[in-house]
């Protein structure tokens, strides 16, 4: 089944015959394979590795996927078609990237529902593209076109980062926080609560959704020798993570996983702030998989520790898979929950 905006590509698949295609920040379906029956080759940039898991496996002589926060290659296509992102703030990093992956004239294609702010792509345009006109308009979602008509400045991930200074229980971090990345401008209350309340850790710990590292960053400060695992859905939150380690001198293994699925071993210790949306649905069906699987994930004696807005029903679940339920700090947002 494909997404209401891979739909309206579809039914405008006559504007890619015979081209070179990339596929920008695609969606959770098989549109990229649906698209080669008229263009002549396509590539997709997954910047959600669900949604690059997904297509991985269709990948042929005509299909290349990938997973990241920029395309590791430096081709140049007849057409680039982006998905406008949920996070509006993210949308000016994905038009840069796409004029650079453009052929000088070739044509930007941006998709997006109705509700999500594509509606305003002509204003988010730079002066490297032309103006943009509406193309198409079905399933709740619209369709625009525009052209490269200049070259594209190239892209450094530090013009893309707020670098901010935190003041931590464990000691002073720097966080680099890539557009789009939660908690983009100041700490999150629910991280705030969580940090305050670590437990003490040894060995091999997981944070996961660990975004741009906040988390991971505070423990390494209090303990450096910790061998930390830092997994993330998202490749702009890996890519800031990694940026947040690296400014801090600090190391641990940085990876994708949806869910704890990729996570790799078992853990001394999980420590997480978990998501409660899928873009831009609230659900607790990620969180709920992820008290489920960590359990699994943790030693014996291991340390569970996990912030949650106190409205949301965890308590239920981590009784079920760890047969207590410990509130040990809360506040009227926000309750920490442990398994000791
Ligand atoms: C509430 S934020 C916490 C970020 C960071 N740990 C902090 O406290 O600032 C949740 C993070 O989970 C990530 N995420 C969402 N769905 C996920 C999934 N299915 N698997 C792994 N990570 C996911 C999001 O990209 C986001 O970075």
């Amino acid at each position: 089944m494909l997404s209401n905006p891979s739909q309206l590509i579809l039914r405008n698949s006559e504007l890619f015959e015979s081209k070179n295609v990339l596929l920008l920040n695609f969606e959770s379906d098989l549109l990229a394979k649906e698209l080669l029956h008229s263009a002549k080759q396509v590539t997709a940039l997954a910047l959600d590795f669900n949604h690059y898991q997904q297509l991985a496996s269709h990948e042929s002589a005509s299909l290349s996927v990938y997973f990241g926060h920029n395309l590791p290659v430096e081709a140049k296509f007849d057409a680039v078609i982006l998905f406008y992102p949920k996070s509006k703030s993210l949308a000016p990093y994905l038009i840069n990237l796409a004029g650079l992956h453009l052929k000088s004239g070739g044509e930007l294609f941006v998709v997006g529902e109705n509700k999500g702010g594509v509606r305003s792509i002509a204003k988010q345009l730079p002066d490297y593209f032309d103006s943009a006109s509406k193309l198409d308009n079905a399933r709740h979602c619209l369709l625009f076109g525009t052209e490269l008509i200049n070259t594209a400045p190239a892209i450094k991930l530090e013009d893309w980062v707020s670098q901010y200074t935190l003041s931590t229980p464990q000691g002073e971090i720097t966080i680099c926080n890539l557009v789009g990345v939660f908690s983009e401008k100041r700490l999150d209350e629910g991280t705030k609560l969580l940090l305050e309340h670590l437990p003490a850790l040894h060995g091999k710990v997981l944070d996961f959704g660990c975004g741009a590292g906040i988390i991971s960053a505070a423990m390494l400060k209090l303990q450096p020798t910790l061998d930390i695992d830092c997994v993330d859905i998202n490749a702009m939150a890996l890519a800031s993570c990694r940026l947040t380690l690296a400014a801090n001198g600090m190391t641990a293994n940085v990876y994708p996983s949806d869910g704890i699925g990729q996570a790799q071993g078992v853990f001394d210790g999980i420590i997480s702030n978990p998501p409660f949306h899928d873009g831009l649905q609230s659900t607790t069906n990620i969180a709920a998989q992820f008290v489920q699987d960590s359990a699994k994930k943790l030693k014996p004696s291991g340390k569970w520790r996990i912030v949650a807005n106190r409205h949301l029903p965890y308590s239920e679940l981590i009784a079920k898979q760890f047969k207590t339920v410990n509130v040990i700090a809360e506040n009227n947002k926000y309750k920490v929950y442990s398994n000791s």
